[in-house]
């Protein structure tokens, strides 16, 4: 199996507050992984330490069998929170070409094009293209923010809350959209009852991560309900860390 992830014995303080502690982890080719775990357990760090935004302070991290700095091009990101001036008089479609950008690269092919419509579709908001981002509702952005990140056409995917502000019936689209996608996917939600049920790894961070594979979640549906948190207290309890 293709190892595109390899994380050892890695740990992460912000100022002398140790958020990440001995965190070991694999992650191979077309793995998808639902990162899950309380308010500030450390996993948006985690995946600032992946893009090499951050550096670990101890252990070691490798991408590709590169630096996270050296792989960012082969990474798809929608980070939790976007710091977009909203009076940029940007179109949607400007935004989204801008994942096929590289470096010292003019201008975009009618290539780079053709790939950027085919996402916005994919996502369901090509009719917004020639929208300012500005004018966008929440959702209708994110659904914009994640057609640029598969622009890329990334090796990895790593999002981040990528349905926090689109509404249930949306939710249930992208995360079926997500399963059928043939990439390596990283994927950090609260959403757990949708997002469990087509990833093949579960990763519980807080502070540590345990790792969880081939989880049943049928198991926690009784009567028609998902009992989401006893599968929470499942993932806190067992710490099958490999
Ligand atoms: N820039 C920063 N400077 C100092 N401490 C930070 C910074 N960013 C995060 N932290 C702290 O690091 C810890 C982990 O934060 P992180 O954002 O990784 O959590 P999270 O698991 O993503 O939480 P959430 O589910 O709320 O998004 C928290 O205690 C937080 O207060
Ligand atoms: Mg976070």
């Amino acid at each position: 199996m293709n190892r595109q992830i390899q994380i050892d014995h890695l740990a992460f303080n912000y100022n002398n507050n140790l958020v990440l502690e001995n965190i070991s982890l694999q992650v191979f080719q077309n793995d998808y992984v639902a990162i899950i775990g309380p308010n500030g357990g450390g996993k948006t760090t985690l995946l600032k330490l992946l893009l090499g935004f951050l550096k670990p302070t101890s252990g070691s991290l490798r991408i590709l069998g590169k630096t996270p700095k050296e792989a960012r091009l082969s990474i798809g990101y929608l980070p939790q929170q976007i710091n977009f001036n909203l009076d940029m008089p940007i179109s949607v479609f400007d935004i989204v070409l801008q994942g096929r950008l590289a470096k010292n690269k003019l201008f975009y092919t009618k290539k780079d094009k053709k790939i950027a419509n085919e996402k916005l579709e994919l996502m369901n908001v090509k009719h917004l293209k020639n929208k300012k981002i500005k004018e966008l509702s929440g959702g209708q952005r994110q659904r914009v923010l994640l057609s640029r990140a598969l622009t890329k056409e990334p090796k990895i995917l790593i999002l981040d809350e990528p349905t926090a502000s689109i509404d249930p019936q949306g939710q249930k689209e992208i995360y079926k959209l997500l399963k059928e996608l043939p990439l390596t996917k990283l994927i950090v939600s609260h959403d757990i009852n949708i997002l469990l049920q087509g990833v093949n790894k579960v990763a519980y961070i807080n502070k540590t991560l345990h790792l969880h594979d081939e989880i049943d979640t049928n198991t926690y549906i009784k009567d028609g309900h998902f009992c989401e948190m006893e599968l929470l207290d499942y993932f806190r309890n067992h710490k099958c860390s490999i």
